[in-house]
């Protein structure tokens, strides 16, 4: 058992209403945080105020982007307890994405550790309204103050967290999306599957574009040939073709592994479904949409939940998909994976881990 520091605010914050919860802009009174320097290794894990911190504009991070993150949720479950959705495998996602980064490897029970303490501290921050949570946000920045480029040797690890509501403006309704073949995400040997920053610095440009469309966000094709889906970089992405789940394939390396699109998998399998891991081609898509074949389309990941695709635009073939509203496997999906979550149906993988 390691020691935790806390100290504890002396300003606490005023909760948000429910109501007004948006995606990421409000923030607990605390925050965890552990520094790493190469004699030392991890140390002084600790529990603090959330707030500022001072660094040298020479920050490592700033100027060639090592830096990390990852992405999970804390709930308020029906019988009122905190609970929290399938953690260990976030932290170790977090450790993948380190390795590819040059960061080094943070011990996984510590952080669990430091986590279930944070929340406890900050359990009353959870919000209880229909699809809110608490967003956690671990990450990982490069603090030497050195213009080299090499890995750095010192860096800094945090834990925040911000009471959520639903990731998009739409709410839960289908989003719209533009698919891309004039920009690419990322590339095959590159850092696509990690929760590397780079990657959505990589998918801000093409995103502005879309949205001066009409679009919400951005489908990524392959890097080479342009024509194979790869995913939303917000989210992963599921087709319904002809009863059947498919979804890109991660061999590639450019896609990154959600948990919530693992989740999808097992669910629909356990429950029947056909699902197939492949290559899928944009052009495969606009045809099972012209044959009426594509049942449904949606996005997954912490942040979206399940969320619907009404309409797809691959330069200007307009995939329009159950006539812009909800599917219905969309929204047995998002029923089912919530139910889970929220403790209103049973948790047969084992993927909840209460809090308190
Ligand atoms: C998440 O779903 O947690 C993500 O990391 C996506 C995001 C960048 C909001």
């Amino acid at each position: 058992m390691s020691n935790i520091q806390f100290i504890k605010t002396s300003t606490p914050k005023q909760r948000p209403d429910n109501d007004s919860l948006q995606f990421g802009s409000i923030f607990t009174d605390h925050m965890f945080v552990m520094d790493y320097s190469t004699d030392k290794g991890w140390y002084d894990p600790r529990i603090v105020p959330y707030g500022p911190f001072e660094v040298e504009p020479s920050l490592m991070t700033f100027h060639y982007g090592q830096a990390i993150f990852e992405g999970l949720k804390a709930y308020r479950n029906i019988h009122g307890d905190i609970v929290t959705f399938r953690p260990l495998d976030n932290i170790a996602r977090l450790n993948r994405s380190a390795e590819r980064l040059c960061i080094p490897q943070v011990d996984e029970k510590l952080v669990w550790e430091a986590l279930k303490k944070l929340l406890e501290i900050e359990k009353d921050w959870v919000p209880d309204g229909e699809g809110t949570s608490l967003y956690i946000r671990p990450f990982i920045i490069a603090t030497d103050p050195s213009l080299g480029v090499r890995p750095s040797d010192t860096y800094k690890f945090f834990i925040i967290l911000s009471p959520v509501g639903a990731y998009y403006a739409e709410g839960f309704k289908p989003v719209k999306i533009y698919v891309t073949d004039k920009y690419v995400r990322a590339a095959r040997g590159g850092l696509g599957y990690t929760k590397a920053a780079a990657n959505y610095a990589a998918s801000l440009y093409a995103a502005e574009e879309a949205k001066k469309k009409g679009y919400t966000q951005v489908l990524w094709l392959d890097a080479c040939s342009h024509s194979y889906v790869e995913e939303v970089g917000t989210m992963n992405i599921f087709f319904k073709i002809d009863g059947v789940l498919v979804t890109p394939s991660l061999e590639g390396g450019s896609i990154l592994g959600g948990i919530t699109r693992d989740s999808v998998i097992t669910l629909a399998e356990s429950m029947g479904y056909k699902v197939e891991e492949r290559l899928i081609s944009i052009q495969e898509v606009y045809e099972a949409h012209r044959q009426g074949k594509l049942e449904d389309v949606f996005g997954t990941g912490t942040a979206a939940v399940i969320s619907p695709v009404g309409e797809l635009n691959w330069n200007d073939n307009i995939i329009k998909i159950n006539d812009g509203e909800m599917g219905e496997f969309s929204k047995m999906m998002y029923d089912k994976l919530t139910g889970i979550q929220y403790g209103k149906e049973e948790d047969s993988f084992g993927w909840i881990e209460k809090i308190c």
